[in-house]
């Protein structure tokens, strides 16, 4: 059993590591000129399938907005189920931190269906100095488990299978002591909690583990129907809706916590976790505001743009993140009945920061700030606001509202400076009180 399962990571190991070389390889080869992006024509958000006008906010909530949310379902990350049948929360450890600015409290959800059941490890910091209603959250699922966010003793290492990291060696596959801390430029916390906000966290592969498994382990062990020959339905949710799904477990448990104001929680995520905080603010409305950092393809990035990343490139690296529908649309995006734009006007009117990184170009960043500007007519309708910046603004020149967007100088990463402008919205809409 023991050789069988070294074997196992062995070739796991193997196998992401040549996924990481192929990836690397296709990016290489991505269209980067502007030149010769595709002529293309977006999706409208205020017309209906049947090709009435929505001229009301009362029409976008009633009709156009659940139209499209399904279209998202149904061709792009999935359906998801509801809450399941059985959920039971327990602080497993609580404390005081940072000197006291500060409660750790560590929470494991358990979830129950059919049977099988699923613990997700909420990580909470709580500014010790916070109202009558609780602070304000961030909640953003990590990377690398809980312990890579602080080098804070006191959080728990996390005994699920890891995402092999470029800078750790191919088979670090298990939480270790030496990766405390390793992701803590991500998530600057003592910064956040000074500006009174709480911070929410959870490791992404309690949900679901990130690799092409055939849909078997994470959440999908507790949900999924195979009709028969085995086969899923071909909008069967993919690991980007499990994520997203679990975020929404997390919210359920934040409206329990008193030391949290639900009603002030904004979901951040990066890179393919900024697709998967895209999405669940999309479908979940108890979101307040929505950050995507760098979530490029399949999250802010247009992908009639094909600029970068693309949905062949995409599906075929990643076949496990979208619904089998997706691949319809390998090379076809233009017969895509959706685009990116509709994503973040899903979202309206609640407050949305789209971040680009300049030297990102594989996720396309002009793409990113087209579509928040193609959101303009559903944010306008339902609050009057638009983003304020006719053409995609320079380097560095954030452009703060209720439709936020800023391409930082530097690459794929979350850095100080975007946790400055972040803090900067947030304290518009959300701040202290
Ligand atoms: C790859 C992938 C992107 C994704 C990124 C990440 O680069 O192609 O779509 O956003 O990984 O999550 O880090």
């Amino acid at each position: 059993m023991k050789r069988f399962s070294v074997l196992l990571t062995v070739l796991l190991a193997g196998s992401l590591l040549f996924s990481h070389m192929a990836l690397r390889a296709q990016e290489a080869e991505a269209n980067y000129n502007e030149a010769k992006v595709p002529r293309y024509t977006l999706p409208e958000a205020l017309v209906c399938l049947d090709g009435s006008a929505v001229a009301d906010s009362q029409q976008w909530f009633a009709r156009r907005r659940p139209e499209i949310l399904k279209l998202f379902r149904d061709q792009v990350y999935g359906h998801a189920p509801g809450r399941p049948e059985d959920v039971s929360y327990r602080v497993v450890e609580s404390g005081e931190a940072f000197d006291g600015l500060a409660v750790r409290k560590q929470v494991e959800i358990k979830l129950r269906q059919g049977g099988k059941k699923l613990s997700v490890g909420l990580l909470l910091y709580i500014p010790t100095e916070r109202g009558k209603t609780g602070a304000p959250a961030i909640l953003g699922l990590n990377f690398a488990g809980n312990h890579t966010l602080s080098d804070d003793p006191a959080i728990i290492l996390n005994t699920n299978w890891m995402r092999p990291r470029k800078d750790s060696g191919i088979v670090d596959n298990r939480a270790t002591e030496a990766a405390r801390g390793t992701s803590s430029s991500r998530w600057p916390l003592e910064t956040i909690l000074r500006r009174g906000y709480a911070v929410a966290s959870a490791y992404y592969g309690d949900i679901d583990p990130d690799f092409d498994d055939g849909f078997r382990n994470g959440v999908h062990a507790l949900f999924d129907k195979r009709g028969g020959g085995g086969q899923r339905a071909a909008d069967a949710w993919g690991s980007i809706g499990t994520w997203a799904w679990g975020l929404s477990r997390i919210m359920d448990y934040l409206e329990t916590d008193s030391d949290i104001d639900h009603a002030r929680v904004a979901v951040l995520g990066h890179s393919r976790l900024g697709k998967t905080s895209l999405w669940a603010g999309a479908q979940d409305q108890r979101f307040a505001m929505v950050i995507s950092n760098n979530s490029g393809c399949g999250g802010a990035a247009l992908s009639r743009r094909a600029f970068g990343e693309t949905v062949a490139r995409i599906n075929e690296s990643f076949p496990h993140w979208f619904c089998e529908n997706f691949r319809q649309y390998d090379g076809r995006e233009n017969s895509l009945p959706v685009d990116q734009h509709l994503l973040l006007s899903l979202i309206a009117p609640r407050p949305v920061y789209v971040a680009s990184a300049e030297d990102d170009r594989w996720a396309d960043p002009r793409g990113e700030f087209l579509a928040l500007k193609n959101a303009d007519p559903v944010y306008f309708l339902l609050s009057g606001d638009t983003l304020a910046a006719a053409a995609m603004p320079q380097v560095n020149q954030p452009v703060i509202g209720r439709m936020s967007y800023h391409l930082r100088s530097g690459g794929h990463d979350v850095t100080a400076y975007d946790w400055d402008k972040y803090l900067q919205w947030a304290d518009r809409y959300i701040g202290r009180r």
